[in-house]
Protein backbone atom coordinates (compact mmCIF):
# COMPACT_ATOMS: atom_id res chain seq x y z
CA UNK A 1 0.00 0.00 0.00
CA UNK A 2 1.49 3.66 -1.03
CA UNK A 3 2.40 5.71 2.08
CA UNK A 4 0.20 8.67 1.50
CA UNK A 5 0.05 11.58 3.67
CA UNK A 6 -3.98 11.28 3.02
CA UNK A 7 -3.84 8.05 4.22
CA UNK A 8 -1.21 9.13 7.33
CA UNK A 9 -4.37 11.84 7.99
CA UNK A 10 -6.70 9.93 8.39
CA UNK A 11 -5.23 7.34 10.07
CA UNK A 12 -4.64 9.75 12.65
CA UNK A 13 -8.38 10.74 12.29
CA UNK A 14 -7.70 14.07 11.25
CA UNK A 15 -9.75 13.23 7.40
CA UNK A 16 -12.51 11.29 6.51
CA UNK A 17 -12.28 7.84 4.16
CA UNK A 18 -14.07 9.54 1.73
CA UNK A 19 -11.86 12.93 1.56
CA UNK A 20 -9.12 10.14 1.21
CA UNK A 21 -10.02 8.49 -1.98
CA UNK A 22 -11.41 11.85 -3.60
CA UNK A 23 -7.76 13.18 -3.73
CA UNK A 24 -6.30 9.40 -4.02
CA UNK A 25 -5.64 10.29 -8.11
CA UNK A 26 -3.85 13.56 -7.59
CA UNK A 27 -0.18 12.08 -7.86
CA UNK A 28 -1.19 9.87 -10.64
CA UNK A 29 -3.75 11.51 -13.21
CA UNK A 30 -5.27 8.39 -14.66
CA UNK A 31 -3.99 10.19 -18.30
CA UNK A 32 -0.32 9.75 -17.54
CA UNK A 33 -0.07 7.00 -14.90
CA UNK A 34 2.55 4.66 -16.93
CA UNK A 35 3.02 0.60 -15.83
CA UNK A 36 5.40 0.99 -13.01
CA UNK A 37 7.67 -1.17 -11.59
CA UNK A 38 5.98 -3.33 -8.57
CA UNK A 39 8.03 -2.57 -5.51
CA UNK A 40 6.15 -4.30 -3.11
CA UNK A 41 6.68 -7.86 -5.12
CA UNK A 42 10.54 -7.23 -4.50
CA UNK A 43 12.71 -9.97 -2.23
CA UNK A 44 13.32 -8.52 1.40
CA UNK A 45 15.94 -8.00 3.14
CA UNK A 46 18.71 -9.05 0.38
CA UNK A 47 20.91 -6.17 -0.29
CA UNK A 48 23.04 -4.88 2.87
CA UNK A 49 22.41 -1.32 3.81
CA UNK A 50 25.00 1.27 2.27
CA UNK A 51 26.88 3.38 4.55
CA UNK A 52 27.43 6.68 3.34
CA UNK A 53 31.36 7.65 3.34
CA UNK A 54 32.69 10.29 5.15
CA UNK A 55 34.46 12.96 2.65
CA UNK A 56 38.11 14.16 3.85
CA UNK A 57 38.90 17.74 3.34
CA UNK A 58 41.33 18.32 0.06
CA UNK A 59 43.38 20.49 1.68
CA UNK A 60 43.25 23.64 3.93
CA UNK A 61 42.26 27.88 3.08
CA UNK A 62 42.45 30.48 4.69
CA UNK A 63 38.83 31.28 6.70
CA UNK A 64 36.54 34.18 5.51
CA UNK A 65 36.06 35.38 9.77
CA UNK A 66 39.73 35.53 10.33
CA UNK A 67 42.28 34.93 7.19
CA UNK A 68 45.08 34.25 9.81
CA UNK A 69 43.22 31.08 10.30
CA UNK A 70 43.87 27.78 8.33
CA UNK A 71 40.51 26.05 7.88
CA UNK A 72 39.81 22.12 6.56
CA UNK A 73 38.41 22.66 2.70
CA UNK A 74 35.77 20.47 1.02
CA UNK A 75 35.35 20.07 -2.63
CA UNK A 76 32.09 17.77 -3.56
CA UNK A 77 31.02 17.30 -6.94
CA UNK A 78 27.19 16.96 -8.13
CA UNK A 79 27.36 14.13 -10.91
CA UNK A 80 25.13 11.82 -12.64
CA UNK A 81 25.92 8.14 -11.64
CA UNK A 82 24.70 4.91 -11.88
CA UNK A 83 23.49 2.56 -8.68
CA UNK A 84 21.38 -0.49 -8.29
CA UNK A 85 18.65 0.38 -5.44
CA UNK A 86 17.61 -3.45 -5.17
CA UNK A 87 19.49 -6.57 -6.35
CA UNK A 88 16.41 -7.33 -8.61
CA UNK A 89 15.91 -3.98 -10.31
CA UNK A 90 18.15 -2.68 -13.41
CA UNK A 91 20.64 0.22 -12.57
CA UNK A 92 19.05 3.30 -11.36
CA UNK A 93 20.54 6.69 -12.90
CA UNK A 94 20.51 9.00 -9.82
CA UNK A 95 22.30 12.81 -9.41
CA UNK A 96 24.48 13.04 -6.46
CA UNK A 97 26.89 14.81 -4.65
CA UNK A 98 30.56 13.25 -4.93
CA UNK A 99 28.50 10.54 -7.26
CA UNK A 100 26.41 8.97 -4.42
CA UNK A 101 23.04 9.09 -2.89
CA UNK A 102 22.90 10.22 0.15
CA UNK A 103 26.17 12.18 -0.88
CA UNK A 104 29.31 11.54 1.72
CA UNK A 105 28.71 11.88 5.17
CA UNK A 106 30.39 15.91 6.26
CA UNK A 107 31.82 15.35 10.05
CA UNK A 108 32.28 18.53 11.38
CA UNK A 109 33.35 20.05 15.55
CA UNK A 110 31.35 22.34 17.30
CA UNK A 111 33.68 25.88 16.72
CA UNK A 112 35.47 24.37 13.57
CA UNK A 113 34.53 26.23 10.41
CA UNK A 114 35.02 24.74 7.21
CA UNK A 115 35.05 25.80 3.44
CA UNK A 116 33.02 23.42 1.10
CA UNK A 117 33.19 24.04 -3.21
CA UNK A 118 30.07 22.36 -4.06
CA UNK A 119 30.77 21.89 -7.79
CA UNK A 120 27.93 21.25 -10.66
CA UNK A 121 29.29 18.43 -13.02
CA UNK A 122 25.82 17.45 -13.89
CA UNK A 123 24.04 16.64 -17.72
CA UNK A 124 22.93 19.68 -19.03
CA UNK A 125 19.37 17.69 -19.57
CA UNK A 126 17.29 17.43 -16.42
CA UNK A 127 16.11 13.84 -15.99
CA UNK A 128 11.97 15.24 -15.38
CA UNK A 129 10.06 17.46 -16.65
CA UNK A 130 10.73 21.15 -15.90
CA UNK A 131 7.33 22.99 -15.27
CA UNK A 132 8.43 26.64 -16.30
CA UNK A 133 5.01 28.05 -15.21
CA UNK A 134 6.30 28.20 -12.07
CA UNK A 135 7.94 30.96 -10.05
CA UNK A 136 11.63 30.87 -10.95
CA UNK A 137 11.39 27.95 -13.35
CA UNK A 138 10.24 29.88 -16.50
CA UNK A 139 11.95 28.57 -20.19
CA UNK A 140 14.35 31.60 -19.94
CA UNK A 141 16.28 29.93 -17.31
CA UNK A 142 18.29 26.73 -17.39
CA UNK A 143 17.02 23.43 -17.07
CA UNK A 144 19.71 22.20 -14.61
CA UNK A 145 20.51 24.71 -12.09
CA UNK A 146 21.71 23.93 -8.43
CA UNK A 147 21.96 25.58 -4.94
CA UNK A 148 23.37 23.75 -1.71
CA UNK A 149 21.55 24.52 1.25
CA UNK A 150 22.76 23.32 4.62
CA UNK A 151 19.61 22.27 6.68
CA UNK A 152 19.83 23.16 9.98
CA UNK A 153 22.82 25.24 9.27
CA UNK A 154 23.76 28.40 11.22
CA UNK A 155 25.07 30.07 8.32
CA UNK A 156 25.39 33.34 6.54
CA UNK A 157 23.16 34.84 4.40
CA UNK A 158 25.97 34.31 1.78
CA UNK A 159 26.76 30.54 2.18
CA UNK A 160 23.06 29.73 3.17
CA UNK A 161 21.94 28.74 -0.38
CA UNK A 162 19.55 31.22 -1.61
CA UNK A 163 17.18 29.76 -3.94
CA UNK A 164 17.94 32.38 -6.96
CA UNK A 165 21.56 31.88 -6.38
CA UNK A 166 21.66 29.15 -8.87
CA UNK A 167 24.06 28.13 -11.21
CA UNK A 168 24.42 25.89 -13.91
CA UNK A 169 27.02 22.78 -14.79
CA UNK A 170 30.16 23.85 -15.38
CA UNK A 171 30.30 25.90 -11.96
CA UNK A 172 30.50 26.00 -8.57
CA UNK A 173 30.24 27.84 -5.34
CA UNK A 174 32.13 27.75 -2.23
CA UNK A 175 30.49 27.93 1.19
CA UNK A 176 31.49 28.63 4.47
CA UNK A 177 30.15 27.16 7.37
CA UNK A 178 31.10 28.39 10.97
CA UNK A 179 29.69 25.29 13.22
CA UNK A 180 28.97 27.41 15.62
CA UNK A 181 25.95 25.52 17.11
CA UNK A 182 25.16 22.32 19.34
CA UNK A 183 25.95 18.73 18.17
CA UNK A 184 22.82 17.59 15.51
CA UNK A 185 21.88 15.90 12.77
CA UNK A 186 22.24 18.56 9.45
CA UNK A 187 21.53 17.35 6.09
CA UNK A 188 22.48 19.45 2.51
CA UNK A 189 20.46 19.28 0.06
CA UNK A 190 19.67 21.25 -3.35
CA UNK A 191 16.96 24.24 -3.24
CA UNK A 192 16.68 25.98 -6.69
CA UNK A 193 14.10 27.92 -7.19
CA UNK A 194 11.39 26.36 -8.75
CA UNK A 195 12.83 22.57 -9.41
CA UNK A 196 14.11 21.70 -5.79
CA UNK A 197 11.45 18.72 -6.13
CA UNK A 198 13.30 17.26 -8.81
CA UNK A 199 16.48 17.72 -7.91
CA UNK A 200 15.76 15.99 -4.68
CA UNK A 201 14.01 13.36 -6.50
CA UNK A 202 17.10 12.56 -8.77
CA UNK A 203 18.98 12.09 -5.26
CA UNK A 204 21.19 15.64 -4.16
CA UNK A 205 21.05 15.01 -0.80
CA UNK A 206 23.82 14.08 2.15
CA UNK A 207 24.24 14.21 5.99
CA UNK A 208 25.96 16.97 7.95
CA UNK A 209 26.97 15.67 11.67
CA UNK A 210 28.36 18.74 13.81
CA UNK A 211 29.55 17.24 16.97
CA UNK A 212 30.94 19.04 20.28
CA UNK A 213 32.52 18.16 23.92
CA UNK A 214 29.44 17.58 25.47
CA UNK A 215 27.80 15.07 23.19
CA UNK A 216 31.57 13.23 23.60
CA UNK A 217 31.33 13.17 27.32
CA UNK A 218 27.82 11.24 27.15
CA UNK A 219 29.88 7.94 26.04
CA UNK A 220 26.74 7.73 23.16
CA UNK A 221 27.04 4.81 20.97
CA UNK A 222 30.18 5.39 18.43
CA UNK A 223 31.65 4.37 14.90
CA UNK A 224 29.81 0.90 13.64
CA UNK A 225 27.36 1.89 16.71
CA UNK A 226 25.75 4.96 15.22
CA UNK A 227 24.14 4.60 12.60
CA UNK A 228 22.34 6.93 9.81
CA UNK A 229 19.43 7.13 8.01
CA UNK A 230 18.15 9.06 5.10
CA UNK A 231 14.79 7.39 4.62
CA UNK A 232 12.97 8.49 1.64
CA UNK A 233 10.54 7.06 -0.94
CA UNK A 234 10.67 6.99 -5.08
CA UNK A 235 8.83 4.98 -7.96
CA UNK A 236 10.58 3.53 -10.67
CA UNK A 237 9.41 2.56 -14.11
CA UNK A 238 9.88 -0.96 -15.01
CA UNK A 239 13.58 -0.52 -16.57
CA UNK A 240 14.87 0.87 -13.31
CA UNK A 241 14.91 4.29 -13.98
CA UNK A 242 13.22 6.94 -11.58
CA UNK A 243 9.58 8.14 -12.00
CA UNK A 244 8.15 11.21 -11.26
CA UNK A 245 4.69 11.97 -12.24
CA UNK A 246 3.30 14.92 -14.44
CA UNK A 247 0.07 16.71 -14.13
CA UNK A 248 -2.67 15.92 -16.67
CA UNK A 249 -2.68 20.05 -17.66
CA UNK A 250 -0.61 20.42 -21.14
CA UNK A 251 2.07 22.83 -20.47
CA UNK A 252 2.06 22.43 -16.73
CA UNK A 253 3.44 19.29 -15.75
CA UNK A 254 3.54 20.66 -11.34
CA UNK A 255 1.79 17.80 -9.22
CA UNK A 256 0.92 18.70 -6.23
CA UNK A 257 2.35 16.00 -3.90
CA UNK A 258 4.93 12.93 -4.42
CA UNK A 259 4.62 9.51 -3.33
CA UNK A 260 6.88 6.94 -3.85
CA UNK A 261 5.88 3.20 -4.07
CA UNK A 262 9.15 1.98 -2.44
CA UNK A 263 10.44 3.58 1.17
CA UNK A 264 14.44 3.39 0.62
CA UNK A 265 17.31 3.66 3.29
CA UNK A 266 20.54 5.05 2.53
CA UNK A 267 19.66 4.33 -1.19
CA UNK A 268 18.67 0.66 -1.13
CA UNK A 269 14.61 -0.96 -1.44
CA UNK A 270 14.49 -3.60 1.59
CA UNK A 271 18.20 -3.49 2.80
CA UNK A 272 19.49 -5.61 5.87
CA UNK A 273 21.75 -4.79 8.61
CA UNK A 274 23.98 -7.40 10.22
CA UNK A 275 24.38 -5.36 14.07
CA UNK A 276 25.13 -6.96 17.74
CA UNK A 277 23.18 -7.38 20.62
CA UNK A 278 23.82 -3.94 22.67
CA UNK A 279 22.94 -0.28 22.22
CA UNK A 280 23.32 1.59 18.89
CA UNK A 281 22.49 5.39 17.61
CA UNK A 282 20.46 5.55 14.35
CA UNK A 283 20.39 8.86 13.08
CA UNK A 284 17.01 8.88 10.86
CA UNK A 285 16.25 11.64 8.53
CA UNK A 286 13.02 11.75 6.33
CA UNK A 287 14.27 13.14 3.20
CA UNK A 288 11.14 12.19 1.31
CA UNK A 289 9.60 14.89 -0.93
CA UNK A 290 5.82 14.62 0.42
CA UNK A 291 5.80 11.62 2.78
CA UNK A 292 4.90 11.38 6.89
CA UNK A 293 6.25 8.10 8.31
CA UNK A 294 5.02 6.61 11.56
CA UNK A 295 8.08 4.55 12.25
CA UNK A 296 8.66 2.27 14.86
CA UNK A 297 10.60 -1.48 15.13
CA UNK A 298 9.24 -4.69 15.62
CA UNK A 299 10.36 -8.16 16.38
CA UNK A 300 8.43 -9.29 13.18
CA UNK A 301 7.26 -8.42 9.71
CA UNK A 302 3.89 -7.87 9.92
CA UNK A 303 1.80 -4.66 10.97
CA UNK A 304 -0.09 -5.87 14.16
CA UNK A 305 3.06 -7.05 15.90
CA UNK A 306 4.33 -5.58 18.74
CA UNK A 307 6.81 -2.62 18.70
CA UNK A 308 10.06 -2.44 20.93
CA UNK A 309 10.61 0.28 22.99
CA UNK A 310 13.15 2.69 21.76
CA UNK A 311 14.90 5.96 23.31
CA UNK A 312 14.70 9.73 21.02
CA UNK A 313 17.71 11.30 22.77
CA UNK A 314 17.65 14.64 20.27
CA UNK A 315 15.37 16.22 17.54
CA UNK A 316 17.02 18.15 14.94
CA UNK A 317 18.77 20.96 16.48
CA UNK A 318 20.47 18.56 18.85
CA UNK A 319 20.13 16.72 22.24
CA UNK A 320 16.76 16.80 24.59
CA UNK A 321 17.34 17.18 28.14
CA UNK A 322 17.27 13.75 28.99
CA UNK A 323 16.11 10.39 26.96
CA UNK A 324 12.61 10.57 25.80
CA UNK A 325 11.06 6.97 25.96
CA UNK A 326 9.05 5.81 23.07
CA UNK A 327 7.92 3.26 20.59
CA UNK A 328 6.97 5.48 17.57
CA UNK A 329 8.18 7.81 15.86
CA UNK A 330 6.40 10.23 13.62
CA UNK A 331 8.96 12.12 10.63
CA UNK A 332 7.21 14.54 8.56
CA UNK A 333 9.84 15.71 5.31
CA UNK A 334 12.60 16.90 7.04
CA UNK A 335 12.73 16.51 10.15
CA UNK A 336 15.34 14.44 12.10
CA UNK A 337 15.30 12.25 15.57
CA UNK A 338 18.31 10.30 17.05
CA UNK A 339 17.61 7.19 18.85
CA UNK A 340 19.12 4.76 21.02
CA UNK A 341 17.66 1.43 20.83
CA UNK A 342 19.20 -1.59 22.61
CA UNK A 343 18.92 -5.11 20.64
CA UNK A 344 20.55 -6.84 23.20
CA UNK A 345 17.43 -8.67 24.21
CA UNK A 346 17.14 -10.03 20.37
CA UNK A 347 20.44 -11.80 19.95
CA UNK A 348 20.11 -14.62 17.25
CA UNK A 349 16.81 -12.68 15.62
CA UNK A 350 15.47 -10.19 13.77
CA UNK A 351 14.06 -6.45 14.28
CA UNK A 352 11.91 -4.78 11.70
CA UNK A 353 12.20 -1.49 11.11
CA UNK A 354 8.80 -0.21 9.72
CA UNK A 355 5.98 2.03 8.98
CA UNK A 356 2.18 1.44 10.27
CA UNK A 357 1.67 -0.14 6.72
CA UNK A 358 5.22 -0.66 5.09
CA UNK A 359 8.24 -2.97 5.63
CA UNK A 360 11.61 -0.35 5.44
CA UNK A 361 14.40 -2.44 6.63
CA UNK A 362 15.38 -5.50 8.73
CA UNK A 363 18.32 -5.34 11.49
CA UNK A 364 19.82 -8.70 11.59
CA UNK A 365 20.98 -9.32 15.56
CA UNK A 366 24.38 -11.55 15.66
CA UNK A 367 24.61 -14.14 19.00
CA UNK A 368 27.05 -12.42 20.37
CA UNK A 369 28.32 -8.77 21.06
CA UNK A 370 32.00 -8.10 20.08
CA UNK A 371 33.13 -4.96 22.70
CA UNK A 372 30.76 -2.47 24.06
CA UNK A 373 30.45 -0.18 27.27
CA UNK A 374 28.06 2.78 26.23
CA UNK A 375 24.65 2.76 28.39
CA UNK A 376 21.52 5.05 27.93
CA UNK A 377 22.66 8.27 29.62
CA UNK A 378 20.37 9.51 32.16
CA UNK A 379 20.69 13.02 31.32
CA UNK A 380 21.80 14.53 28.00
CA UNK A 381 22.00 18.57 27.02
CA UNK A 382 20.13 20.55 29.93
CA UNK A 383 17.33 21.98 28.18
CA UNK A 384 16.10 25.95 29.00
CA UNK A 385 12.73 26.12 27.59
CA UNK A 386 12.38 29.82 26.26
CA UNK A 387 9.42 31.38 28.61
CA UNK A 388 6.60 32.95 26.18
CA UNK A 389 7.71 36.36 28.02
CA UNK A 390 10.65 36.67 26.45
CA UNK A 391 8.86 37.11 22.86
CA UNK A 392 8.54 40.87 21.52
CA UNK A 393 6.12 39.92 19.29
CA UNK A 394 3.97 37.44 18.07
CA UNK A 395 3.48 36.81 13.94
CA UNK A 396 0.06 34.93 12.89
CA UNK A 397 0.60 33.43 9.74
CA UNK A 398 -1.58 31.21 8.02
CA UNK A 399 -1.05 28.32 5.97
CA UNK A 400 -3.83 28.47 2.70
CA UNK A 401 -4.99 27.36 -0.03
CA UNK A 402 -6.22 29.45 -3.29
CA UNK A 403 -8.56 28.26 -5.72
CA UNK A 404 -8.07 29.24 -8.92
CA UNK A 405 -11.41 30.58 -11.15
CA UNK A 406 -12.57 26.71 -11.56
CA UNK A 407 -12.40 26.44 -7.96
CA UNK A 408 -9.96 24.55 -8.13
CA UNK A 409 -7.15 24.31 -5.69
CA UNK A 410 -4.54 26.15 -7.48
CA UNK A 411 -1.97 27.14 -5.14
CA UNK A 412 -0.88 27.00 -0.97
CA UNK A 413 0.54 30.61 0.14
CA UNK A 414 1.79 31.01 3.67
CA UNK A 415 0.63 34.77 4.85
CA UNK A 416 -1.40 34.76 2.05
CA UNK A 417 1.72 35.99 0.06
CA UNK A 418 3.81 34.47 -3.01
CA UNK A 419 6.95 34.39 -3.20
CA UNK A 420 8.05 37.89 -5.04
CA UNK A 421 5.56 39.90 -2.89
CA UNK A 422 7.65 42.37 -0.37
CA UNK A 423 9.65 40.85 2.79
CA UNK A 424 6.48 40.83 6.00
CA UNK A 425 8.78 39.05 8.27
CA UNK A 426 11.87 40.80 10.06
CA UNK A 427 12.72 40.12 12.77
CA UNK A 428 15.75 41.62 14.74
CA UNK A 429 18.87 39.71 15.69
CA UNK A 430 18.74 38.52 18.41
CA UNK A 431 15.22 38.96 19.18
CA UNK A 432 12.75 36.37 20.48
CA UNK A 433 9.35 36.06 18.55
CA UNK A 434 6.53 33.67 18.39
CA UNK A 435 5.16 32.44 15.34
CA UNK A 436 1.40 31.07 15.18
CA UNK A 437 1.19 29.13 12.19
CA UNK A 438 -2.70 29.08 11.51
CA UNK A 439 -3.68 25.70 9.05
CA UNK A 440 -6.62 26.79 6.95
CA UNK A 441 -5.25 23.54 4.61
CA UNK A 442 -6.75 20.04 5.11
CA UNK A 443 -2.82 18.86 5.13
CA UNK A 444 -0.56 18.49 7.63
CA UNK A 445 2.72 20.90 6.32
CA UNK A 446 6.54 20.74 7.91
CA UNK A 447 7.57 24.62 8.39
CA UNK A 448 11.08 24.90 8.23
CA UNK A 449 12.78 28.04 9.23
CA UNK A 450 16.36 29.09 8.01
CA UNK A 451 19.64 29.56 10.21
CA UNK A 452 17.60 29.36 13.65
CA UNK A 453 16.42 26.94 15.62
CA UNK A 454 13.43 27.12 17.79
CA UNK A 455 11.10 25.54 20.68
CA UNK A 456 7.60 24.16 20.00
CA UNK A 457 4.78 26.05 22.10
CA UNK A 458 1.83 24.36 21.50
CA UNK A 459 -0.96 22.77 18.95
CA UNK A 460 -4.48 23.74 19.13
CA UNK A 461 -7.35 23.03 17.57
CA UNK A 462 -9.46 25.88 15.95
CA UNK A 463 -13.03 25.71 13.95
CA UNK A 464 -12.16 26.76 10.39
CA UNK A 465 -15.93 27.68 9.54
CA UNK A 466 -15.70 30.43 11.99
CA UNK A 467 -12.50 31.66 10.76
CA UNK A 468 -13.66 31.63 7.75
CA UNK A 469 -16.55 34.13 8.07
CA UNK A 470 -14.88 36.11 10.59
CA UNK A 471 -10.93 36.10 10.45
CA UNK A 472 -11.35 34.86 13.94
CA UNK A 473 -9.42 32.11 15.88
CA UNK A 474 -11.67 30.21 18.12
CA UNK A 475 -10.76 27.23 19.44
CA UNK A 476 -12.46 24.03 19.91
CA UNK A 477 -9.65 22.44 22.83
CA UNK A 478 -7.44 22.85 24.85
CA UNK A 479 -3.69 22.91 23.05
CA UNK A 480 -2.64 19.72 22.46
CA UNK A 481 -0.08 18.39 24.97
CA UNK A 482 3.21 18.47 23.34
CA UNK A 483 5.19 14.69 23.58
CA UNK A 484 8.75 14.80 25.23
CA UNK A 485 10.20 13.90 22.06
CA UNK A 486 8.98 17.67 20.59
CA UNK A 487 10.21 19.09 23.76
CA UNK A 488 14.26 20.43 22.67
CA UNK A 489 15.31 22.36 19.70
CA UNK A 490 13.85 22.13 16.50
CA UNK A 491 14.19 23.06 12.85
CA UNK A 492 11.20 22.19 11.00
CA UNK A 493 7.72 21.42 12.55
CA UNK A 494 4.39 19.54 11.68
CA UNK A 495 1.74 22.26 11.73
CA UNK A 496 -1.20 19.64 11.66
CA UNK A 497 -4.80 20.70 9.80
CA UNK A 498 -7.29 23.13 11.04
CA UNK A 499 -4.85 23.92 14.21
CA UNK A 500 -2.50 26.97 15.38
CA UNK A 501 1.00 25.47 16.11
CA UNK A 502 3.08 28.04 17.74
CA UNK A 503 6.91 28.27 17.81
CA UNK A 504 9.23 30.20 19.96
CA UNK A 505 12.55 31.54 17.91
CA UNK A 506 15.31 33.72 19.24
CA UNK A 507 16.83 34.77 16.22
CA UNK A 508 20.53 34.34 16.59
CA UNK A 509 23.52 33.43 14.31
CA UNK A 510 23.31 36.33 11.35
CA UNK A 511 21.59 39.23 10.07
CA UNK A 512 20.09 39.06 6.18
CA UNK A 513 18.36 37.65 4.10
CA UNK A 514 16.43 33.59 4.38
CA UNK A 515 13.27 31.60 3.77
CA UNK A 516 10.98 29.78 5.38
CA UNK A 517 8.93 27.15 4.04
CA UNK A 518 6.98 24.17 3.71
CA UNK A 519 9.55 21.18 3.53
CA UNK A 520 6.51 19.04 1.12
CA UNK A 521 9.12 20.13 -1.73
CA UNK A 522 5.88 20.10 -4.27
CA UNK A 523 4.40 23.08 -1.91
CA UNK A 524 7.61 24.67 -1.29
CA UNK A 525 7.91 24.82 -5.61
CA UNK A 526 5.21 26.21 -5.93
CA UNK A 527 4.88 29.85 -3.79
CA UNK A 528 4.88 27.81 -0.51
CA UNK A 529 8.28 29.54 0.51
CA UNK A 530 8.68 33.13 1.96
CA UNK A 531 12.36 35.35 2.00
CA UNK A 532 12.57 36.71 5.61
CA UNK A 533 14.86 39.27 6.82
CA UNK A 534 16.97 39.35 10.11
CA UNK A 535 17.16 42.79 10.57
CA UNK A 536 20.88 44.05 12.29
CA UNK A 537 20.16 45.09 16.20
CU1 LIG B 1 15.70 21.48 3.95
CU2 LIG B 1 14.92 25.30 2.90
O1 LIG B 1 15.30 23.41 3.40
CU1 LIG C 1 2.98 22.21 2.39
Amino acid sequence: MPITRRYFLEQMGWLTAATATQSAHVMQPASAAPQLLDTRALARFVDPLPIPAVVKPVGTKPSPADPSQQIAYYRIVMQQFQTKVHRDVPPTTFWGYDASCPGPTIEARHGQPILVEWVNQLPRQHLFAIDHTLHGAESDKPDVRTIVHLHGGRTGPESDGYPIDWYTAGKSATCFYPNQQDAATLFYHDHAMGITRLNAVAGLMGFYLVRDAIEDELNLPKNRYEIPLAIFDRSFHPDGQLFYPISAKPGAPWVSEYYGSAILVNGKVFPFHDVEPRLYRLRLLNCSNGSYYKLSFSPEATFTSSTLAFHQIASEQGLLSAPAETNLLILGPGERADILIDFSAHAGREVILRTDVAVIMQFSVAAAKTSGTSALPSTLRPAVRIPETAAVRTRELTLADYQNRLGRSSVMLLNGSHWDMPVTETPVLNSTEIWSFINLTDDSHPIHLHMVRFQVLDRRPFDLAVYQLSGKIVFTGPAVTLSSTELGWKDTIRVDPFTVTRIIVKFEGYAGRYVWHCHMLEHEDNEMMRPYVITPA
